[in-house]
């Protein structure tokens, strides 16, 4: 392909999202009941989640329609561009031809919107006026309260403290779109109140913040929550990114040999890869490698096991790789990446070695930052940041042409104050002792009997 970028028409937006449940050759482990140990029914979901999400998260079928009012709303900013990254090539000197598909183009700058608008508008439809939940980075309060305010549904953002401090723009603009914030832990809740008094400094983590979100639905009949990552449905909603990409690949008459996404609690990664996974389970030779932080390394160092998903084990059991749902990840910039554990479907992928993982560390992860937003111009969200490091050692190390293709979950312009303490030399790296990891691990040892 002589071209930098492949863009589709808006006639091309995929209309189904690909249910990779309907291919695995290996069960998924179901979400458990951690009060009766059992697999969860539909009822067990019922009081936090709209019908139609719960028969998503469960459902076998391998397409789902999306909804007309969904594909009106994704027009705004989809189909997104895939980019060939030339510059960043020639900066390389690689053999190898690399793509990235710029998720960064939605109303609120990363992939996160494309599951926020279907999750607002089937909450809309089952009558649900108030929304909560979480957010880290803020990349996904962001993309709820734009999707709230499209359908009209009132939505409460608990966000962690060291990102509401870190990054004061992404709450002004939740605020925008007329959602509420709160840093978390907070005193609104129970679960946010017992933090506070054993650490009143407490920074925060997604876990935590999940369950505050999720107590507050559970409190209040008007109000569901909302989750942007781990669960079935949301990657569901995700895959609109890896048919797009297949469509586009198909036009720059490539085929890929290296996926590689970041991982937090692995939407991206997976809406960007499951729909070429269908492709490697029937011989394709594609390596799929899922980045993740060393400060939060579920999927490198964590262990497969039953797990609560919040720190107050407020939700059902997930079979996922973690780090103990106690684990306090360190406040690395890359605040969508510091999640204890990682959805059921990726760890699932990941322990029959069908997808690979990696970790980095923060510093290298920002000096391959840099290079991109001078080669390509676009500055990276620190958490596809990550991903971008991946590529650039791949790129270096490949020997004949060969053709990487990265998701490029979001920009990081409202990430500039990390950027500038990297480049005054203020970041620091940190690695999770792995005293810490057996001591979190430790905790969860007795749930899965
Ligand atoms: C830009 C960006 N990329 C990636 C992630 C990680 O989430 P996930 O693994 O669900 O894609 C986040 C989470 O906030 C994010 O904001």
């Amino acid at each position: 392909m002589d071209k930098f970028k492949v863009i589709l028409a808006e006639r091309d937006i995929p209309k189904a999202w690909y249910n990779i449940q309907a291919d695995l050759p290996f069960p998924l482990y179901p979400p458990i009941n951690p009060a009766t140990k059992k697999p969860l029914g539909k009822e067990d979901l019922a009081p936090i989640f709209p019908l139609a999400l719960i028969e998503q998260e469960i459902s076998l079928k391998r397409w789902i329609d999306v909804p007309g009012d969904v594909l009106q709303i994704y027009r705004i900013w989809r189909p997104t561009p895939l980019r060939r990254a030339r510059r960043l090539e020639k900066f390389l000197k690689t053999k190898a031809r690399i793509y990235y598909k710029d998720e960064s183009v939605s109303p609120t700058g990363s992939h996160k919107a494309n599951t926020a608008v279907a999750q607002a508008y089937y909450n809309k439809k089952e009558g649900v006026r108030r929304i909560t939940t979480e957010t880290g980075a803020g990349q996904w309060g962001s993309a709820l309260s734009f999707a709230c305010n499209i359908f009209g549904i009132k939505c409460r953002v608990y966000m962690v403290r060291v990102s509401y401090e870190q990054k004061p723009f992404r709450k002004s603009l939740m605020r925008v779109w007329g959602s509420e914030v709160i840093p978390s832990p907070s005193r609104l809740t129970k679960s946010g109140r017992a933090i506070l008094k054993r650490n009143p400094n407490s920074y925060g983590s997604l876990g935590i913040a999940i369950s505050e979100a999720v107590e507050d639905a559970a409190a209040n009949n008007d109000t569901k929550y909302s989750l942007g990552s781990v669960l079935n449905h949301v990657i569901l909603h995700q895959t609109i990114i890896g048919e797009e990409v297949k469509k586009q690949l198909k036009i720059a008459k490539d085929s890929p040999d290296y996926l590689v996404g970041c991982v937090g609690g692995g939407s991206n990664f997976a809406g960007f890869c499951f729909p070429f996974v269908k492709d490697k389970l029937k011989g394709k030779n594609i390596r799929m490698i899922a980045v993740e932080p060393t400060a939060c390394p579920s999927l490198t160092r964590g262990s497969f096991h039953y797990d609560f998903g919040d720190a107050a084990q407020l939700t059902p059991l997930l079979k996922m790789f973690t780090l103990g749902h106690t684990f306090v990840p360190p406040p690395v910039h890359a605040g969508g990446l510091r999640y204890h554990g990682c959805a059921s479907l990726v760890s699932l992928l990941h322990s029959k070695k069908i997808i690979e993982a990696r970790a980095y560390h923060q510093l290298e992860v920002f000096k391959a930052a840099v290079i991109f937003a001078k080669t390509e111009g676009i500055v990276p969200a620190p958490e596809a940041a990550h991903a971008i490091k991946a590529v650039v050692d791949i790129a270096k190390n490949v020997r004949k042409p060969c053709c990487i293709v990265v998701n490029f979950s979001g920009h990081g312009y409202f990430d500039l104050s990390a950027y500038d303490n990297f480049l005054d030399k203020k970041l620091k790296n940190y690695a999770y002792p792995q005293s810490e990891i057996k001591k979190a691990l430790k905790e969860i040892s007795a749930l899965e009997q």
